[in-house]
């Protein structure tokens, strides 16, 4: 796969693909980390005097009411306050007047063009890969350059289809995503520990499946914790945790095939009957898998964080992994914000940006978007 620097890109106009599907509330950017680490690949372009039109999809786009909600106007401003520079924001991403105003661009100039899911409704032209929508966004530059790891699991028109028509490289994000995560796919380092958390298990069973074949731990924290607990007779109340049949039926059998490698917290932080977080006598449990392991991949929280008073278990994991001083990849959207809000994004080997792409490359070792490259 071409990267950036396989190709001459001065004086060119880029059309480049971003991953900029950041927190919002109101018009604050909760987390801005996925834009900031996008500069890297913006600032080369900016050196080599490239004219750059930016497309990134925000949120899901099912009605005219969702446009309103999703719009990439606050990601423009806070793109231009990290570069120093304008970033011209086009209130659009398709159409007539998109072509004239980039063509009347020039180099150096910034375009932001607005949420490529707009062209979700009334029919989903991007998210079902709609070759005329590929073929549009490639016919505003010469060269297309997908730095949008976070995207990368989807083969959407604004990440994959418009490669069919441009020459296409990955950028520096992508790049650098891609040597990281590789260390988790091929050659891992062992012992290589795994802690898994948040809400979900129903999404995570691929990845859990898949890691536990590699893996020689599988330490669990959060409602994917319930799930097996529950799958295996415990009582959890309405704590979160699945209620597919069938799915913990699996997880039992998992825990069946799997005995020694599957590591369940044993004291927890409950509330009404509810458990939040896992508790002290856990996280020194798992501290002594930590200790011992080569590699340790985290994804997913031990508790609902966002609350301050089920914070603990989570911020005492990272302190753990930190003290190790043992190689520590994170991934996932959440896990991502968690490490940052609780000041640990420079504690470790590498902090993913990717949520669903980066468990997607872990466990299939590829991605929808890129087999289009
Ligand atoms: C993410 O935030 O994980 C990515 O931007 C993908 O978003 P999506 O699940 O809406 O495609």
């Amino acid at each position: 796969m071409k990267t950036l620097k396989d190709i001459e890109v001065s004086n060119k106009s880029i059309v480049i693909r971003c991953d900029y599907n950041v927190p919002i509330e109101g018009t604050i950017i909760k987390d801005n980390s996925k834009i900031v680490k996008s500069l890297k690949t913006l600032k080369y372009l900016i050196e080599h005097n490239c004219k750059i039109v930016i497309l990134s999809h925000f949120g899901r786009v099912k009605s005219e009411e969702d446009k309103n909600k999703n719009t990439l106007k606050y990601v423009g401003q806070e793109l231009s306050n990290l570069l120093g520079r304008e970033v011209k924001f086009v209130d659009k991403c398709y159409g007539e007047k998109v072509k004239e105003f980039v063509s009347s661009c020039n180099n150096g100039d910034i375009i932001l063009l607005e949420n490529t899911r707009y062209m979700d409704y009334p029919e989903k032209l991007e998210s079902k890969n709609n070759l005329e929508l590929a073929k549009f966004w490639a016919s505003l530059g010469d060269i297309f350059v997908n730095d949008a790891f976070g995207s990368l699991h989807r083969a959407h028109a604004s990440t994959a289809g418009i490669a069919k028509f441009l020459p296409s490289v990955i950028g520096f994000l992508v790049e650098d995503e891609l040597k990281n995560l590789d260390i988790l796919i091929n050659g891992t380092p062992k012992p290589f520990i795994v802690f898994m958390g948040g809400a979900k298990v129903d999404d995570k069973l691929p990845i859990i499946k898949s890691l536990l074949d590699r893996c020689d731990y599988l330490l669990l924290g959060g409602g994917i914790a319930n799930s097996f607990l529950k799958a295996k007779g415990a009582s959890v109340g309405s704590s979160i945790a699945t209620n597919d049949e069938n799915i913990l039926k699996e997880l039992n059998d998992l825990m069946h095939k799997y005995k020694k490698k599957i590591i369940l917290p044993i004291d927890f932080t409950i509330d009404d009957g509810i458990i939040y977080d896992i508790g002290n006598k856990s996280i020194d449990l798992f501290k002594k898998y930590i200790n011992s392991a080569e590699i340790i991949f985290v994804n997913g929280t031990c508790g609902k964080f966002e609350d301050e008073r089920f914070t603990e278990g989570t911020k005492e994991l990272f302190r753990t992994l930190k003290e190790s001083n043992k190689k520590v990849i994170v991934g996932g959207g959440d896990t991502a914000s968690a490490v940052k809000k609780f000041g640990y994004e420079n504690s470790f080997l590498f902090v993913s940006s990717g949520g669903g792409a980066t468990l997607e490359y872990i466990a299939d070792k590829k991605l929808a978007a890129l087999e289009w490259m």
